[in-house]
C-alpha cells in the first residue's frame, strides 16, 4: 500500500502567529492513515516542528541547498532541516525553477542531499501551458524525471506533478487529465523498478481546493495533493485532508 499524503505549501505567506494557531489544530486532526505535511516559510520551521512534535503532523521545508554546508549566504542545508525536526523538503517547485533558474540537475542534487540527511524530498515536476499546447507534456516530464531516476531510483522520495499553468491560477487540471499524466509517470517509474513504481506516492498540485479535491483524489494514481493557496486557511486545508481520508 502506497502512502497517502496532503502537503501544505504556505509559500511566502503566514506569520509566527499563524503557525501558533494552525499547527496545534492540524496536529489534532491528523490521522496516521493519511500523512499531513505543513511547509511554512523557513523562519518558522523550528517553531512549527516544536509545536508538532508530540503529534503525527510532519513539518517540511519549501526548498533546501544541494550542499551539506559551506559559504552559501542565505541558504540552508538538509542536515539543518533534520536538526530542527523536519521530515520533508519540497525541491524543484516551478517557482524555484523559474525565478531562481534551478535546473533538473540542481533539483536532483537537492533531492540527493535530502536523502543523505534522512529528509524525504518532494520532487516537483510539471509542464508549462506552452509546452502542453505544443504536445510536449510527456517529453518535458520525462526530461525532468530522467536524472532523478538515474541517481535516486531506489531512495525514498515523493513525486508531485504540478502543471505550471494550474499553479495559483484557479484552473486545476481535470481529474482525468491529472490521472493520465500520473499513469504515465507511474509507468516511467516502473521501467526503472516495478517495486519503486508501486511505492512512490504521486501527488497532484495546482489549484486544488475543497470543492475539487475529492474528485482528484478518487483517481487511482493520485496519492495525495500539494496545496498552495487553499492551505493558508486551516479549515480549507482540513477539508482537503478529509477528502483524502
Ligand atoms: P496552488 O499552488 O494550490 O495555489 O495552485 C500549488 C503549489 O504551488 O504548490
Amino acid at each position: 500500500m502506497r502512502r497517502k499524503l496532503v502537503v501544505a505549501n504556505w509559500k511566502m505567506y503566514g506569520s509566527l502567529m499563524q503557525c501558533r494557531e494552525a499547527v496545534p489544530t492540524l496536529a489534532k486532526a491528523v490521522d496516521p492513515a493519511v500523512e499531513l505535511v505543513l511547509c511554512p516559510p523557513a523562519p518558522y520551521l523550528g517553531t512549527a516542528s516544536d509545536l508538532a512534535s508530540a503529534s503525527a503532523l510532519h513539518i517540511g521545508a519549501q526548498d533546501v541547498a544541494a550542499q551539506k554546508e559551506g559559504a552559501f549566504t542565505g541558504e540552508w542545508a538538509a542536515p539543518m532541516l533534520a536538526d530542527v525536526g523536519c521530515r520533508y523538503a519540497i525541491v524543484g517547485h516551478s517557482e524555484r525553477r523559474q525565478r531562481h533558474a534551478e535546473s533538473d540537475a540542481d533539483v536532483v542534487a537537492k533531492a540527493g542531499s535530502c536523502v543523505e540527511a534522512g529528509i524525504i524530498p518532494i520532487v516537483c515536476i510539471g509542464e508549462t501551458e506552452q509546452e502542453r499546447l505544443a504536445g510536449q507534456t510527456e517529453a518535458v516530464l520525462a526530461r525532468q524525471l530522467g536524472p532523478l531516476l538515474e541517481a535516486r531510483g531506489r531512495a525514498d522520495f515523493v513525486l508531485a506533478y504540478e502543471p505550471v499553468w494550474a499553479i495559483g491560477t484557479g484552473r486545476s487540471a481535470t481529474p482525468e487529465m491529472a490521472q493520465e499524466v500520473h499513469a504515465f509517470l507511474r509507468q516511467r517509474l516502473a521501467q526503472v523498478d516495478a517495486a519503486l513504481a508501486e511505492k512512490v506516492p504521486l501527488l497532484y498540485g495546482g489549484s486544488v481546493k475543497p470543492d475539487n479535491s475529492a474528485a482528484l483524489f478518487a483517481m487511482p494514481d493520485i496519492d495525495g495533493g500539494l496545496i498552495g493557496s487553499a492551505s493558508l486557511q486551516t479549515e480549507s486545508l482540513l477539508a482537503i485532508y478529509r477528502a483524502m481520508q
